[in-house]
């Protein structure tokens, strides 16, 4: 039996150590905000924050989140930074099919908590990571701007 802390709350998960904390998160603790994409750490969809710092969830085993804090989609709303993002993403319409925004979202606010002021080579820098099919990148950077100046 494995415990984590999510989003303020404790929750065990009787699952083997090396499954991804993405399956757990969506498929056992029925968390599904947080989205699958490719499965190998290359898109971004999965992105939680583990102690504030963006991860990939499909790519981390369970086993090693350990007594680290994780916040998801779910919870990123009741954090400054996710806050400003959110309104930020509604304020300037970032969103398109929305698949990819949770994780957007995740690596943008963790960005934000870290560099209340980032300019373009940080934003590209940070998100990066994090790929849009519909191709909202323009909308994203200015969210991330608008956020910051709030
Ligand atoms: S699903 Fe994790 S990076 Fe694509
Ligand atoms: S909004 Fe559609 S994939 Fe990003």
């Amino acid at each position: 039996m494995l415990e984590f802390t999510i989003n303020g709350e404790k929750h065990q998960a009787d699952v083997p150590p090396d499954m991804p904390l993405l399956w757990v998160l969506r498929d056992v603790l029925g968390m599904t905000g947080t989205k699958f994409g490719c499965g190998i750490a290359q898109c971004g969809a999965c992105t939680v924050h583990l102690d504030g710092v963006a991860v990939r969830s499909c790519q981390l085993p369970a086993g090693r989140v350990g007594d680290r804090a994780i916040t998801t989609i779910e919870g990123v709303g009741n954090t400054p930074a996710g806050a400003k993002i959110q309104k930020a993403w509604i304020d300037l319409e970032v969103i398109q099919c929305g698949y990819c925004q949770p994780g957007q979202i995740m690596s943008a606010a963790a960005l934000l908590a870290s560099n209340p002021a980032p300019d373009d080579s940080d934003i590209d820098a940070a998100m990066a990571g994090n790929i849009c099919r519909c191709g909202t990148y323009v909308r994203i950077r200015e969210g991330i701007k608008h956020a910051a100046r709030s």
